[in-house]
């Protein structure tokens, strides 16, 4: 490769580091609606760890468990909980890759490694990001294995057949990081002058703020949009900030939220609903002042807020969105749902609305 630049794909997979990976699986499956395509564990010669890999759409995610507490990751449970251990992304060279985000900086964890079995060759390495969060740069172009050598295809006998509503999810639009007080920055430079990230729009705590709660927000992209990542930090309220309260819980910097894309937010909030998913609500009144603050759309205004799907509009479009609640018993991790049409912001003109929701939620935790 002639050129100097970073050149990211797309994000290969998300890997989780959870409690009970099995158990994961099975919420994945049937609340969110992903095939549980691979596995890895004793019975595929892997002795510290078990794995499965969920798809669908364009997006995968791996969820990993350690055996015992010899596991070298182990302490991340105690410490963090169920969350994203890592965001890898597919890269045309693994060891170029790797040696040029070392060279400007990024701390090595894991140097160009390859392994190889029966499907073929996978290579990847590892840097640390925000807080425990690492990200791995994949190649899988000379793999023909379900994932990576260590997992076999699922045997299809374990899983009956689907027995929960599809929900259409297609792609990872967004991952949102939460990093510690007067360390966005650090983190934006680190994307831009690392990775070769480029910053999109920011707005600073007067954009985003409620009675107790504000934070701050940049975002970088790269693979021409196909990988968005917004960093918040939080900013001086009156009493804890939902941003502080996930650091508290987590246990530092880490993901915040998934945004996952749907082309028919309608369709996949009503299958997700019946699957047993919770989101936020906001109050009925938003919806009262919808029409006037997004002008026309395509969709029925009272078929929203039956859903409590948010809408937000920039000069290039509108957007829909909605947020779950975490999806383990601390208040960290949680995912979005998200359609866009023609927008290509991230719903700032929501986030008031959905601040009030969060702290209503962190009122009942006690944590406000
Ligand atoms: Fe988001």
């Amino acid at each position: 490769m002639a050129t100097d630049e970073i050149s990211l794909r797309k994000i290969d997979h998300v890997r989780f580091f959870v409690g009970n990976a099995r158990q994961s699986a099975y919420f994945y499956r049937n609340a969110y609606g992903f095939d549980v395509v691979a596995y890895a564990g004793l019975e595929t010669k892997v002795k510290h760890e078990a794995g499965y890999v969920l798809q669908q759409g364009g997006i995968t995610f791996v969820l990993i468990s350690p055996l015992q507490a010899s596991h070298p990751d182990a302490h991340r449970l105690s410490l963090h909980g169920d969350g994203v251990a890592d965001i890898a992304f597919q890269v045309d060279d693994v060891r170029t890759t790797y040696n040029k985000s070392v060279e400007r900086g990024a701390v090595g964890v894991k140097g160009p490694t390859r392994l190889e079995d029966e499907w073929g060759v996978y290579e990847f390495a590892t840097i640390r990001a925000y807080g425990d969060t690492t990200h791995s740069f994949v190649n899988r172009d000379q793999y023909r294995g379900p994932f990576a050598p260590g997992f076999n295809p699922i045997d299809p006998s374990r899983y009956n057949p689907a027995t929960y509503h599809p929900t259409g999810l297609l792609a990872i639009d967004h991952i949102v990081g939460n990093v510690e007080e007067g360390k966005m920055n650090e983190w934006v430079d680190f994307y831009r002058r690392v990775l070769g990230f480029e910053q999109l729009v920011s707005f600073d705590d007067k954009d985003i703020s409620t009675e107790y709660s504000a934070l701050m927000s940049k975002v970088v992209q790269s693979g021409r949009g196909k990988i968005k990542f917004p960093i918040n930090e939080p900013a001086r309220g009156r009493r804890r900030s939902q941003i502080e309260e996930y650091i508290d819980f987590y246990g530092g910097a880490g993901v915040q939220h998934i945004a996952l894309a749907t082309n028919d937010i309608l369709k996949t909030v009503r299958a997700l609903r019946q699957n047993d998913v919770s989101f936020l609500r906001v109050p009925r009144t938003y919806y009262d002042l919808l029409p006037e603050r997004v002008g026309p759309i395509a969709e029925n205004i009272e078929e929203l807020a039956e859903l409590g799907i948010l809408v937000d509009r920039d000069d290039e479009g509108y957007m829909l969105q909605i947020f779950t609640k975490p999806v383990q018993d601390r208040p960290t991790l949680f995912f979005e749902i998200i359609q866009r049409e023609g927008s290509r912001s991230f719903g700032k003109g929501n986030f008031k609305a959905l601040f009030e929701a969060i702290e209503r939620e962190q009122s009942l935790r006690g944590t406000l």
